[in-house]
């Protein structure tokens, strides 16, 4: 009861200390205490001192008010941390600086252009904390501006980019670590130098290049009226982008994470939460100038880098082209007249780093830009720029081409003309002539939203989410129901057998059209009805990855419900991975790579796909192999919809396969998507030790395989762990990598453990990976644990009613 009494006071204490200090201005007379906070007038952000989770040091920081977490936007003295705030104060100096003052002392202040009579500070509800004069609110006269000094957040009406007059350059620049602020080694920019594009760099070194935007003019806009009204303007004076908000979304922010991802937030007014979309469309490609000048990188070729066509590899070696790059196999002539060399095109790729190009604007066809690329010698490509009003502008390169890769093809095809010796021009003297032809089709296809890092992966998020509500209304009509005969037919009568799933037996089948299927057949002990069923089914028709088994249609017939998939001839990974024979067949790269398909599938289905679907059974029998050996993972969405229901944290019912359970799910049914992580790393291991987590027995005792792998790991012998069928194949620092990633996907603690969007990351990027804890385990009661026995052959998905 008195705890009560107390609390209610603190509560009543605490609102009314809020309501007194809720002011927007920092004045000569009114300065930001310790305690105190600044309110923008819209009241959407909120300012003050913080201090990060596990950090003792003191900040003055912007926040979203709405945002229980105070998700920290923009940090003032991110380089100068405050150990004792007791004293601290945010003022403006008779000089009329604003700076933060302790103990008497100047921690960090902020230049303004010049000196006014009555210089006052306001926080502005688009989270712009300004300097300026009393009297003056217009935006050109502003002294001085965080938007202009920003941290690791681009926020909406941000301008990134360069002004040419004061040689300012707004860029962001990712926090140290999670826990502190201070400047990190990660960078996010508007490169300028030829065709401006964005780029990242860590440290000095840049690691991605988005290319050029293509569509172009001086001011370059998405519409008021779009989803994401975004610009790029560029002019004699400066040049930046600069994105704003439109109805459809509430407020959204990016962020250049610490480990130099990009991530996208979405508020969600119902959930009052952070939805991320990040930049999971980064993969092994994306690294800069991963498969060197000239290269080519296919994202699912063996190996992913190859050479752009008629060039040959720099070392003369064929494979293992890594960063050397290549050539061309005939040089150029450079002569101008009817030797000149010719052009050959390329579309359905990403356009090169264009930090040595060139361009014009007002040309105005296709034969002009190719003669200003003959005209010079170092000109190797080009490529077109269209514009609103149907003329095209000239983008040249100059040297050697830097990461021209595949795209998937939903998004968007570019083009290029790639120089070379005219007998090596495949298409003859017509080429220029069709070519002239395609350019309106060209011209029209880049009038479409361009692909820029950011803007790209958030409309295409957004389109997702769209046509998923759309989709959901027509659903029942899209779904193609496949009727009872057909089903006996083209199974035989259920006569080929080729598996049993966690929720029933899998045959193969034939369908009358010659299309192989594969019929998995429900056990009858669903809770759910007939609807729901077709719903949920219908939703999980609708994830469409590479990296998940395509789902065709459903057959319901009485009591039967049946889920028809596309066949994989090629079985699942545990048929391949823990033979000792067949193991053989998968070298380290394409373990690699099935690390990595398995990673975004995972990825797609936590957040890329809208409907948040967790597996809760993830583990080497669900994931299958096409005839190329790239992974697909199956029986997604079917925990959800044939177990329970999926929103809520903690399920009666518990389905999955010990030994890939996280403690939690196991323990206390609580799952999320750190459950899947944990199973993820479960798999990862098996796949480079090529053992059975279940199964898995060290010499003198019995352990797991997540603890031997920690063994090994804590004694600098983690490469022990790696399987000896791959020994002659492996790259040391990618299984080093692999095994350390897996470690920290199955740490105890689910807050431990990362999401798969840095999964994805940290198979692909070379940053720094955190130190992993011990994996967690579960050997609760409940379960008497078998993952102890050696006998245990077959892992059976449990689904079961926890106690309660
Ligand atoms: C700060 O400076 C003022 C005026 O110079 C002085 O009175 C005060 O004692 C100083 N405080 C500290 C903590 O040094
Ligand atoms: C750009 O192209 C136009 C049209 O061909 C030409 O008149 C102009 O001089 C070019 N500008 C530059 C800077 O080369
Ligand atoms: C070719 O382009 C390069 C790069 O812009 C330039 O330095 C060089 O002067 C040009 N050469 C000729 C002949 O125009």
């Amino acid at each position: 009861m008195e705890a009560l009494l107390l609390a209610l006071l603190m509560l009543f204490s605490l609102s009314i200390s809020n309501t007194s200090l809720a002011k927007n201005l920092v004045s000569k007379t009114q300065s930001l205490k310790s305690g105190d906070t600044l309110v923008s007038k819209g009241g959407i952000f909120e300012m003050g001192f913080f201090s990060p989770t596990n950090s003792l040091n003191s900040y003055i920081g912007i926040w979203y008010r709405q945002d229980p977490k105070k998700t920290v936007v923009w940090v003032a003295s991110r380089d100068h941390p405050l150990t004792n705030t007791s004293s601290a104060a945010l003022k403006i100096t008779l000089e009329g600086q604003l700076a933060l003052v302790a103990d008497n002392q100047s921690v960090w202040h902020a230049k303004s252009s010049r000196s006014v009579q009555n210089p006052v500070a306001e926080l502005l509800n688009s989270g712009n904390f300004v300097v300026r004069e009393a009297d003056d609110e217009s935006p050109e006269n502003f002294l001085w501006q965080s938007f202009d000094y920003p941290t690791d957040h681009y926020l909406p009406g941000m301008k990134i980019g360069w002004n040419f007059q004061t040689g300012h350059e707004v860029f962001i620049t990712s926090w140290k670590s999670q826990d502190d602020p201070a400047s990190g080694q990660y960078t996010f920019h508007l490169d300028p130098t030829g065709y401006p594009q964005v780029v990242i760099k860590k440290g000095p070194t840049k690691i991605y290049a988005s290319g050029p935007w293509t569509n172009l003019s001086s001011i370059q806009s998405g519409g008021k009226d779009s989803i994401l009204p975004y610009w790029l303007v560029r002019n004699k004076r400066e040049v930046y982008m600069t994105y704003g908000l439109s109805k459809a979304i509430s407020s959204l922010r990016f962020v250049l994470t610490s480990n130099g991802l990009v991530k996208g937030f979405v508020w969600e007014d119902q959930t009052k939460e952070w939805d991320s979309f990040s930049t999971a469309s980064l993969d092994n490609c994306d690294a800069y100038g991963v498969c060197g000048g000239n290269g080519f990188c296919n994202v699912d070729g063996f190996p992913t880098c190859g050479c752009l066509e008629k060039f040959v590899p720099n070392n003369n070696a064929s494979e293992n082209l890594s960063s050397l790059g290549c050539h061309r196999r005939k040089p150029l002539s450079c002569l101008v007249g009817p030797s000149s060399d010719g052009f050959q095109i390329y579309s359905g790729i990403k356009l090169p780093d264009t930090n040595n190009s060139w361009f014009n604007e007002s040309v105005i066809n296709l034969q002009e830009c190719e003669q200003i690329c003959l005209r010079n010698c170092s000109c190797t490509a080009y490529s077109i720029l269209s514009k609103r009003n149907g003329g095209i502008g000239c983008l040249i390169w100059f040297g050697d081409l830097i990461g021209i890769r595949s795209v998937s093809p939903n998004q968007q095809d570019m083009y290029i003309y790639i120089r070379l010796a005219s007998s090596e021009v495949t298409t003859g003297p017509n080429h220029s002539s069709s070519m002239g032809r395609k350019t309106k089709i060209i011209v029209l296809c880049l009038l479409l939203p361009v692909v820029i890092v950011l803007l790209g992966v958030l409309l295409s998020w957004y389109f997702c989410r769209n046509k998923k509500t759309e989709q959901r209304l027509e659903e029942e009509l899209e779904l193609p129901m496949f009727d009872w005969s057909t089903m006996i037919r083209a199974t035989n009568n259920f006569s080929n057998k080729i598996g049993q799933g966690g929720f029933g037996v899998v045959y193969k089948g034939v369908l009358d059209g010659g299309e192989e299927i594969a019929v998995k057949r429900l056990s009858k002990n669903s809770v759910q009805g007939l609807r729901e069923f077709k719903n949920e089914v219908s939703c999980i028709a609708k994830l469409q990855h590479r990296n998940l088994v395509k789902l065709l249609g459903c057959c319901i017939s009485g009591e039967e419900k049946m889920l028809i998939y596309e066949y994989m001839p090629n079985k699942s990974l545990d048929f391949f991975i823990f033979d000792q024979t067949r193991k053989k067949l998968l070298d380290w790269s394409k373990r690699f790579n099935i690390i990595n398909g398995i990673a975004r599938g995972l990825l797609y289905l936590h957040q890329d796909s809208r409907l948040r679907i967790i597996h809760r059974d993830l583990k080497a029998s669900n994931v299958l192999l096409d005839t190329d050996l790239n992974p697909k993972i199956s029986d997604f969405g079917l925990a959800r919809s044939i177990v329970g229901n999926a929103t809520g944290d903690n399920t009666k019912r518990v389905a999955g396969t010990h030994g890939y359970m996280s403690p939690e799910y196991a323990g206390h049914g609580i799952f999320s998507v750190k459950s899947d992580v944990f199973s993820f790393g479960i798999s990862v291991l098996e796949i480079v030790s090529g053992r059975r987590n279940n199964e898995f027995i060290n010499e003198d005792q019995y352990v797991t395989l997540p603890e031997h792998a920690w063994k090994l790991y804590r004694e600098g012998k983690s490469i022990e762990l790696a399987d000896e069928h791959i020994a002659g194949s492996y790259d040391v620092v990618q299984v080093l990598r692999s095994i350390h990633i897996g470690l920290l996907c199955v740490q105890q603690s689910p807050d431990d453990r990362p999401d798969m969007s840095s999964v994805v990351q940290m198979l692909v990027n070379d940053f720094a990976l955190p130190r992993a804890k011990e994996p967690g385990f579960f050997f609760g009661k409940e379960y008497p644990s078998d993952t102890h026995s050696k006998s245990s052959q077959n892992e059976v998905t449990i689904t079961t009613l926890s106690p309660r």
